[in-house]
């Protein structure tokens, strides 16, 4: 039987802040980020969007191609959790309307928790076949000001439904992981902000990569030559090239430059403009697959490594189905990433700095341009709005 992704889409912010305003406000040369790191904007959210309002975003286009009521399960995956004890896909089922017959619950580990959602979805539907699981994948990247992260925040959430005979990409069983205990991005509880020890990070990834791919190639005998597309969990887009440079010399391939970028680059574009979305990165990378790709890649192998600080890894595949291009929505990304407005870096500090204040009471201004926004917190209570429908 295939289980896999049936429908995916996924939303951003209605604002950014280019790495070029970042640059002149730091007194730093621009390449740093467009080459160094190979960024281009972060995608800011506003006080009155978070993770709910993202996967709402997120979901709603594709509840309204299916019967909704169907859905059996939202697990959702995040490390910018809302609430210590509720989870943000129960605020989501309400602001979505969803069947009372309706599992919910919320995944963490740093930036590998959406493919953990991914997994666990497809195994649900393996278990019983009418399962119609919606997996989101949700963050806010946030760092301190001043802080060697603060050039790589973004955010974004990523929504695909999970179901047998999937219309965009079957999920192929077997796959690599691999977990240590280290300090490399960590968030403590009293902290809205992420500390990371950002070279160890990068270290850590790499070797994350080397380990997951051994446990791959052992578990499911696919090799390097089985693989057409790859996919990476991406901070920045110079990371996911350093990832698959080192997979590259690992298997001793031999690539033109022109192999290698076919195999990575589309899958970058919108991560380039978006920044880093944690947990979504992988799916928004996919998705930039999807949407830039000239050729029809039916029945083509795509792969994806997940990397969640702290540390999990997992590398998985997936073929692609005959017929997906008919379901994709990339008009609809394409145009909520330019319809973003640019911020000033003070107007970034204002949204950033607005963010923080987590009071007993606060009622939020309107900014979000979404069909969905948090209206205010009362009596340390989010209570959430459904806006007019995006034009
Ligand atoms: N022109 C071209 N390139 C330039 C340049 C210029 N003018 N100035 C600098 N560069 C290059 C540098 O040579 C460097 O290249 P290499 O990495 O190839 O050596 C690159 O730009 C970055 O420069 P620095 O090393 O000086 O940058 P930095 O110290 O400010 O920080 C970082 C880089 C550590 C990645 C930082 O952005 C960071 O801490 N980010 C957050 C952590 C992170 O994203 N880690 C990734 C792995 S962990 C993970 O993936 C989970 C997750 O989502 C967080």
């Amino acid at each position: 039987m295939k289980i896999g992704i049936d429908l995916l889409h996924f939303a951003t912010a209605d604002y950014y802040l280019g790495l070029d305003t970042f640059a002149t406000e730091k007194h730093l040369d621009v390449d740093k980020f467009y080459i160094g790191i190979g960024q281009e904007k972060m995608s800011i959210s506003p006080p009155d969007e978070d993770v709910v309002t993202l996967a709402a975003k997120a979901a709603a286009p594709i509840l309204d191609q299916i019967d909704a009521n169907e859905i059996s399960a939202i697990l959702f995956a995040t490390e910018t959790g809302v609430d210590q004890s509720k989870s943000a896909g129960v605020f989501l089922h309400g602001l979505l309307n969803l069947s009372k017959h309706c599992r919910v619950i919320e995944f963490k580990h740093a930036c590998y928790a959406g493919a953990a959602a991914l997994q666990m979805a497809t195994t649900m539907v393996r278990a019983n076949p009418k399962e119609k699981v919606l997996v989101i994948a949700a963050d806010i990247a946030k760092y301190d000001i001043d802080s060697s992260g603060e050039a790589t925040q973004g955010c974004g959430a990523v929504a695909m439904l999970v179901t047998a005979s999937p219309r965009i990409i079957m999920i192929e069983p077997g796959s690599g992981y691999f977990t240590d205990d280290v300090m490399d991005f960590w968030r403590p509880n009293q902290r809205t902000t992420a500390l990371v020890d950002g070279k160890y990070s990068t270290k850590v990834y790499l070797s994350s990569l080397k380990q997951t791919w051994d446990h791959f190639t052992e578990q499911t005998g696919r090799t390097f030559e089985d693989i057409d597309y790859f996919c990476y969990h991406i901070p920045f887009t110079k990371m996911a090239e350093k990832a698959h440079q080192t997979l590259v010399r690992k298997v001793g391939a031999t690539l033109t430059p022109a192999e290698f970028e076919a195999q990575t680059v589309p899958s970058q574009f919108y991560n380039r403009i978006v920044g880093n979305s944690y947990s979504a990165s992988l799916f928004m990378s996919f998705i930039s697959l999807l949407d830039h790709i000239e050729s029809n890649i039916e029945n083509k192998r795509i792969s994806f490594f997940s990397y969640g600080s702290g540390c999990v890894a997992e590398f998985f595949t997936g073929i692609m189905q005959p017929g997906y291009q008919s379901v994709l929505m990339t008009a609809e990304h394409k145009q909520k990433i330019a319809q973003r407005t640019a911020l000033t870096y003070a107007q970034y500090l204002e949204f950033y700095y607005q963010a923080e204040q987590l009071e007993e009471n606060i009622v939020y201004e309107p900014k979000n341009r979404g069909a969905y926004r948090l209206a205010g917190i009362e009596n340390y209570k989010r209570y959430y709005q459904k806006n007019k429908p995006e034009s």
